[in-house]
């Protein structure tokens, strides 16, 4: 059974082949043309952490595919009352075609999909975010081209996004230098396997110098809202301003996943400037992930 977990449970060819088809989507899209599959498809939505984009690219993702997606809270489901999650993995695979969770431990959806015989989508752990990625490559092609060869720059945490850009790196095959502060580095083993591709630097602006894409994320992820005034010392030099973007390349693109902090992560003149692309990003959630959720059924079908 095929998942995504990772950006590494693709092949580079898939994963690029995943953004072509995104952009056949979201060309359906424009026109007003949705192809919707051949079949009725049933998603079960696990959300232990907050979401709009998520929430809503699947739900009406599966909805334009022709099928239907169930939200499942742990308050209002027997997850939340100490059911295991392998349980809840074999009983979903009874009633639905296809699972994604949004959860804080990674071993949480590892144990879903060793459990489930459908596929399982990482919706964002605490270590990965590979759906917004899949987003966040579909939208640099679209306005910039291959990204193999390029440069990027992660400003910020060493957070789920930074370590997702470590894989997809790797995966693509674009350099990427990282600003993190000490102790907020990105996942050992993660940077590690990744190493030949990362630099890791000490300034914004050594980051971003002559980058093709700026990327930042909020400083305090979910479930670290209370270390929120401690972080906003810490990283308080990583912020992506004016002049961040002007070391890069007069062509750089900037991205953030959102929600985003103005003021703190970046700069309201960089988020709602010329070069941010942050709105189509998030769009491209919802194209993206119907070529991916069509390539998993397809996978688990045959
Ligand atoms: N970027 C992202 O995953 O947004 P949500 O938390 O709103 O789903
Ligand atoms: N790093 C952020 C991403 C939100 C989409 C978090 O985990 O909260």
């Amino acid at each position: 059974m095929r998942h995504f977990l990772s950006e590494f449970d693709l092949t580079q060819d898939e994963f690029l082949g995943l953004l072509e088809r995104a952009k056949e989507y979201r060309a359906q899209w424009e026109a007003g043309a949705l192809e919707p599959l051949e079949k009725h498809h049933t998603m079960a939505m696990i959300f232990e952490k907050s979401s709009t984009r998520t929430r809503v690219s699947f739900e009406s993702g599966m909805a334009q595919l022709g099928g239907h997606a169930i939200n499942l809270s742990p308050r209002d489901t027997q997850l939340g009352r100490g059911e295991p999650v392998e349980d809840t993995a074999r009983v979903l695979s009874q009633m639905v075609d296809i699972i994604m969770v949004r959860t804080f431990s990674h071993e949480t959806v590892e144990r879903m999909a060793e459990a489930a015989t459908i596929p399982v989508i990482n919706g964002l752990t605490d270590l990965l975010h590979p759906c917004q990625l899949l987003a966040d490559m579909q939208t640099f092609a679209d306005h910039a081209g291959p990204i193999a060869g390029k440069t990027v720059a992660w400003i910020g945490d060493g957070n789920n996004m930074c370590n997702s850009y470590i894989n997809t790196a790797n995966l693509l095959g674009f350099d990427l230098r990282i600003a993190c502060p000490e102790g907020h580095e990105p996942d050992a083993e993660i940077l590690d396997r990744g190493s030949s591709k990362v630099t890791a630097v000490g300034t914004a602006a050594e980051a971003a110098d002559g980058a093709h894409l700026v990327v930042t994320d909020v400083w305090a992820s979910m479930g670290q809202e209370s270390e929120q005034s401690e972080r906003e010392q810490a990283f308080k030099h990583l912020q992506v301003n004016d002049a961040v973007m002007e070391a890069a390349n007069p062509d750089a693109l900037f991205m953030h996943c959102l929600p985003a902090h103005r003021g703190e992560e970046v700069t309201t003149e960089v988020l709602e400037g010329p070069q941010s692309v942050v709105w189509d990003e998030a769009g491209n959630r919802l194209h993206a992930q119907k070529a991916l959720v069509e390539f998993l059924l397809n996978a688990a079908e045959n």
